[in-house]
């Protein structure tokens, strides 16, 4: 059985985890429970939860609609009232079915209903399984800006299921593997090896990766759990990356990106400038954009994205006494945090995404 036992937080991963998740909500035995899922999960995903589901209370369901432009405090707005509509009290137990959208808001959700009642995490896409869902980051985007307002508090249980992942479309796969990677290039060589050239997401074999995923993902928010150092690593990629992934989501010319396809970008970049700033090997380099750009399709960025983008960067979370603060690396695995980087090495930056062939 996979499973990694905590205080609060325990993970459990496909056999067995079905048993743990229903004894845990014996021992609770919450008053009400309620199922947000998104129009997707509703459908796709509710299905085999309720056959996996063993408690003498009917789960309501609470839907609300997909995508990121949702994960705002409307959305959470809607479902604070309808939990006190539906009669929600303390005792009420929230259990989060779908992917990050729904894991990080409806934890911030149930964190903040009543001040805080107790939820379940159930990721449905690989990017929640593999990070989102781990180590209790909830919140919402506040107008574009990624994950502004939230605060850090775990589920109880985290129940990982990878049949639900029959279910995803391949983008979102291909969103989450993003992740995968990112956890690889900061923590473990050999990490990255392994699924630097996974040809086919396939589902099944998948266990075993998707699961030492979760356990670099879980070493780092155990030893950092309110990210005053080594959880900053985590955010590889992303500093430009959620200005990529804001930007596109406001651009009429460029399509937005999903999350992890973003981050992919932001993981190219950044390595391009730990080259620069940090001496990042130049083939390490060459691996990374190559392994990265196969799986990842390129966009193209205009100057005036570019300049749109820089300006992004001042509302990452990171940033202190109003310096833009980046994740670097000298190798795989070997971090350095809190790094400055100048704007024209950014500017270089996407001129080297840019000519990669
Ligand atoms: N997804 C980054 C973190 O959990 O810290």
């Amino acid at each position: 059985m996979k499973e990694i036992l905590k205080e609060k937080g325990s993970i459990y991963c496909n056999s067995g985890a079905w048993d743990a998740f229903n004894n845990e909500i014996k021992r609770i035995n919450p008053s009400k429970i309620f199922v947000i899922s998104d129009t997707n999960t509703r459908k796709s995903c509710a299905p085999l939860f309720l056959d996996n589901y063993n408690f003498n209370l009917n789960p309501e369901f609470l839907e609300i609609p997909e995508g990121e432009t949702h994960k705002n405090i409307e959305t959470c707005l809607s479902l604070w009232k309808e939990l006190s509509e539906k009669g929600a009290d303390r005792n009420s137990l929230i259990i989060n079915l779908g992917g990050g959208v729904v894991t990080d808001l409806g934890g911030f959700v149930a964190s903040t209903f009543k001040r805080g009642i107790e939820f379940i995490n159930i990721p449905t896409s690989l990017l929640s399984m593999v990070d989102a869902s781990v180590g209790g980051k909830n919140g919402v985007d506040l107008g574009l800006i990624k994950n502004q307002i939230g605060v850090i508090n775990n589920p109880i249980l985290v129940l990982i299921d990878t049949r639900f992942l029959r279910t995803l479309p391949d983008n979102q796969k291909t969103s989450g593997y993003a992740e995968m990677l990112k956890h690889g290039l900061i923590h473990s060589k050999s990490y990255w090896n392994e699924i630097k050239n996974l040809n086919e997401i396939e589902i099944e074999g998948l266990e075993e990766l998707l699961w030492e995923s979760v356990l670099i993902k879980n070493s780092v928010i155990t030893e950092d759990p309110f990210e005053k150092g080594l959880r900053k690593t985590l955010n590889y990629g992303h500093t430009l990356g959620h200005a990529i992934e804001s930007y596109c989501l406001d651009d009429n010319e460029i399509k937005p990106l999903l999350h992890g396809e973003a981050i992919a970008i932001g993981m190219v970049l950044t390595t391009f400038l730990s080259g620069k700033l940090l001496g990042f090997p130049k083939d390490t380099l060459e691996d990374i954009s190559s392994s990265i750009l196969k799986k990842f399709e390129k966009v193209t960025f205009k100057s005036v994205d570019i300049d749109e983008i820089i300006k992004l960067l001042i509302y990452d979370k990171k940033n202190t006494n109003g310096k833009i603060l980046f994740v670097l690396l000298e190798d795989i695995g070997i971090h350095k945090i809190n790094c400055e980087v100048p704007n024209n090495l950014i500017i270089e930056a996407f001129e080297y995404y840019k000519n990669y062939k």
